[in-house]
């Protein structure tokens, strides 16, 4: 049997409406003053309003911070951080998608602790204890309410993780009802986002394990069952809600059996184009497995069992199968499927797979070695 170890966050409540309940499950970890740490988008679609009034309508003092942006730089952190800590707030509440709940992590690890953020960055550097916190996810994409991860925007066009175990938050609530309102572009980024989490945890060299390998492939299943209805039919809370529970299995799995070259390639189109996380991922995603293949074509396999019906995987083109149903998924979605479309001239290749060569906190995890002018002929089909 494989060894392994498997963390992930104590308390998962999956339920529509159950952030409905937030003040009781604020109170039974003992908050009397969460900081509502969430962005402008969701501030204005009408859903933080309700939110913060059952907090107070249940006694409990309620700082917000609202002004997290996507992909947050460290100057956000900072304002968070300070608001935080003027309140005198006793936990934290992450409202929103994954630049909200990354946002939200770092304020409960920083605000009781004597760190700074650019002390935490690395993997384990965290010191002491954090503060409660609870994850509200509001899309279907990072998984980061299960994940001991945030990710921060540290320059022009750099990008940071902290991976820490205190990172992993008490509780996590699923509330579909809360995502019925995402635009369809990002439903179907976010979506792809996920399933590459699924993909990647899978295939993960190091610590792929059983159990990341179960919930991987159930995550791919509900995702690519359901992203294109999700999408399509934003109202449909059934699609809605296994997407929301596709994205947290993915987010288990990845988080112990952690992502590599798809999201490595994708850094560099969020920090120098400020791509969306989940766009950059869907972008590169087919062209980064037909160069896995060699060394993935069992683990693909598998996948494509997951997301197909059986009759359409003849013989040994499965893994081939399912990598090119992916390369038609997102030009079905809307989504752009290449990087000339997104205003990137062919001569920055070079730069964007000489910046993709640092990420080798994700590389290492690629079931196949990744040189840079793999990185560049990458780079070339995708363009
Ligand atoms: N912590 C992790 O494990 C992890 C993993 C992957 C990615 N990330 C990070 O997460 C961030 C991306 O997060 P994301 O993809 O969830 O996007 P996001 O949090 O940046 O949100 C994207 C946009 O969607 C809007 N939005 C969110 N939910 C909405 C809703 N229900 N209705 C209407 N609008 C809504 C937001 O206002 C925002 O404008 C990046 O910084 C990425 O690096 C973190
Ligand atoms: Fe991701």
């Amino acid at each position: 049997m494989t060894a392994f170890t498997f963390a992930t966050t104590r308390s998962l409540i999956c339920e529509p409406g159950a952030s409905e309940r937030l003040a009781e499950i604020a109170s039974d970890l003992g908050m009397r003053h969460p900081c509502v740490v969430t962005d402008g988008g969701i501030a204005n679609s009408g859903m933080l309003e309700p939110l913060v009034t059952r907090l107070q309508q249940a006694g409990l003092a309620v700082t917000v911070f609202k002004d997290v942006q996507a992909d947050p730089p460290e100057s956000v952190i900072e304002q968070a951080l300070q608001v935080a800590r003027e309140s005198g707030c006793d936990g934290v509440i992450g409202f929103g998608g994954g630049s909200a709940m990354d946002t939200a992590k770092l304020v409960a690890l920083l605000v009781p602790g004597e760190q700074t953020l650019q002390q935490v960055y690395g993997v384990g550097n965290a010191t002491g204890q954090r503060m409660p916190l609870i994850q509200i996810p509001t899309t279907a994409g990072t998984g980061s309410e299960v994940t001991p991860i945030a990710i921060v925007t540290t320059g022009e066009t750099t990008k940071m993780g902290v991976v820490a175990p205190q990172l992993l938050p008490d509780v996590a609530v699923l509330d579909a009802t809360l995502t019925t309102g995402l635009p369809a572009a990002v439903t179907a980024a976010t979506g792809i986002d996920a399933m590459v989490h699924a993909i990647e945890a899978y295939t993960s060299k190091h610590r792929k394990n059983p159990y990341s390998d179960m919930l991987a492939r159930e995550a791919l299943r509900l995702l690519s069952a359901n992203i294109e209805t999700a999408v399509n039919n934003g109202s449909d809370l059934k699609a809605r809600g296994n997407m929301l529970l596709g994205a947290m299995l993915a987010g288990q799995a990845f988080a112990n059996a952690p992502v590599a070259a798809v999201h490595a390639l994708a850094y560099p189109l969020g920090g120098i184009y400020h791509i969306p996380h989940g766009l950059s991922n869907a972008l590169v995603l087919p062209h980064v497995m037909r160069f896995n293949l060699p060394e993935a074509e069992k683990a693909y396999a598998e996948l494509a069992r997951c997301v197909l019906p059986s009759g359409t995987l003849v013989g040994d083109k499965a893994a081939t199968t399912l990598i090119n149903w992916l390369g038609t998924l997102s030009g079905e979605l809307g989504l752009p499927t290449r990087l000339r479309e997104m205003d990137i001239n062919e001569d920055a290749i070079p730069r964007l797979a000489s910046d993709a060569m640092l990420q080798q906190r994700l590389l290492v995890n690629n079931p196949r070695e990744v040189t840079e002018a793999d990185a560049i002929a990458i780079y070339k089909a995708a363009w």
